[in-house]
């Protein structure tokens, strides 16, 4: 199938060339994001191929679907960026890449918080400066520790086992627990006990109209003051305002990202040579005990070869008739 790729980096190009040797679609490669500017481009092209931060919203998939596009593959997990409900109406089908490497969502989680708590970044920098000196620098055990879940699919199940591992007490809430983790000890129970209980809370859930600023004031007001708060899921999970006022309070003790609310207009290009003009972001630049990674806790090689195997059997199973269970339709945004 005639495939337009938005948003390729050189790495996309990389991976999905290597993985179509098994399948022989024509694939373009697009830099641009996917946008109201750029769905010109898609026209003639039966399927295109989309990531995190490309805009899939009524009027971009009108012009897209005016130009004969029926088959939307989004090569990541999350589908916040695609209007389901107007892909349906104009008769498209979006595919997902569910579960590409947990693992590396989870590794890259729990990396935030070791680096958070143990002051890595900092100290990393000190040393480097002749500075030996540890104040500031003092951490807590995580060995005993509450950590809440919020989502535990496929990435929240994976930081479970690795947070038990260091001996910390879990808790969790998800519409749908998962039976498996009820066995491993992890107390499910309401949002409240969640954010009142949690020394360290992470977010693994989707971002949907209902855990759009999950994160909001009556969340921050529950949380245990000084706890640790991770999100690596999607950026409006947080009201990032709310959560700022929390840090400058103490109300939130450390907050590591990896995705921001804004974050089209930043992650995944070089702008070390610009004037920085989102000034929320900026601020939230500036506290010590903030750590902020740009999009990354996907990007290992395992996970990278999944992502585009997957993506281009998608493709296939699409263009042959045949079933696949990594559709996303609009019953799955019920939760
Ligand atoms: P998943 O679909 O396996 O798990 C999501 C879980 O959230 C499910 O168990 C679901 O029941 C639960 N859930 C749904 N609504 C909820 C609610 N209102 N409150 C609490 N839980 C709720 O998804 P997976 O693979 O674990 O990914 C989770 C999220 O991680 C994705 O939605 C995506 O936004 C993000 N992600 C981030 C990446 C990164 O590089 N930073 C890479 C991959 C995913």
């Amino acid at each position: 199938m005639k495939v337009a790729v938005f948003s390729t980096k050189p790495y996309d190009k990389v991976f999905l060339e290597a993985a179509n040797a098994n399948h022989e679609h024509d694939l373009v490669f697009f830099e641009t994001h996917l946008t109201g500017d750029t769905a010109a481009l898609a026209s003639g092209f039966p399927a295109i191929c989309a990531f995190v931060n490309d805009q899939l919203d009524e009027p971009v998939l009108r012009v897209i679907a005016d130009g004969k596009t029926r088959l939307i593959a989004l090569r990541c997990a999350g589908f916040n960026n695609v209007d389901l409900a107007a892909a349906h109406d104009l008769s498209m089908t979006v595919v997902r890449v569910p579960a590409y490497s947990p693992h590396a969502v989870a590794e890259h989680t729990v990396g935030l918080m070791l680096t958070l708590n143990r002051n890595i970044h900092r100290a990393y920098n000190r040393v480097r400066e002749g500075n030996f000196a540890l104040d500031g620098l003092l951490g807590f055990d995580f060995n005993n520790q509450t950590v809440g879940i919020i989502g535990t699919g496929q990435i929240g199940t994976v930081v479970a086992q690795i947070m038990k591992g260091f001996g910390c007490h879990l808790i969790a809430y998800d519409p749908f627990p998962n039976p498996a983790l009820v066995e491993f000890n992890v107390n499910y129970t309401d949002l409240f006990e969640v954010f009142s209980e949690s020394d360290i809370l992470t977010l693994h859930c989707p971002l949907t109209p209902k855990t759009h600023h999950l994160i909001g004031a009556q969340a921050l007001q529950e949380m245990k003051p000084g706890a640790m708060l991770i999100n690596t899921s999607r950026g409006a999970l947080l009201d990032t305002q709310l959560v700022i006022d929390a840090l400058k309070s103490g109300r939130i003790g450390h907050l590591g990202l990896d995705v921001y609310e804004e974050e089209a207009d930043l992650f995944f290009e070089d702008l070390s040579d610009r004037v920085m003009q989102d000034d929320v972001f900026a601020r939230l630049l500036t506290f010590p005990n903030v750590l902020i990674t740009g999009h990354q806790a996907f990007f290992t090689h395992n996970a990278l070869e999944q992502i585009a195997s997957t993506t281009l059997a998608n493709i296939t199973a699409i263009e042959r008739g045949e079933p696949t269970l990594n559709e996303v339709t609009l019953e799955r945004l019920k939760g």
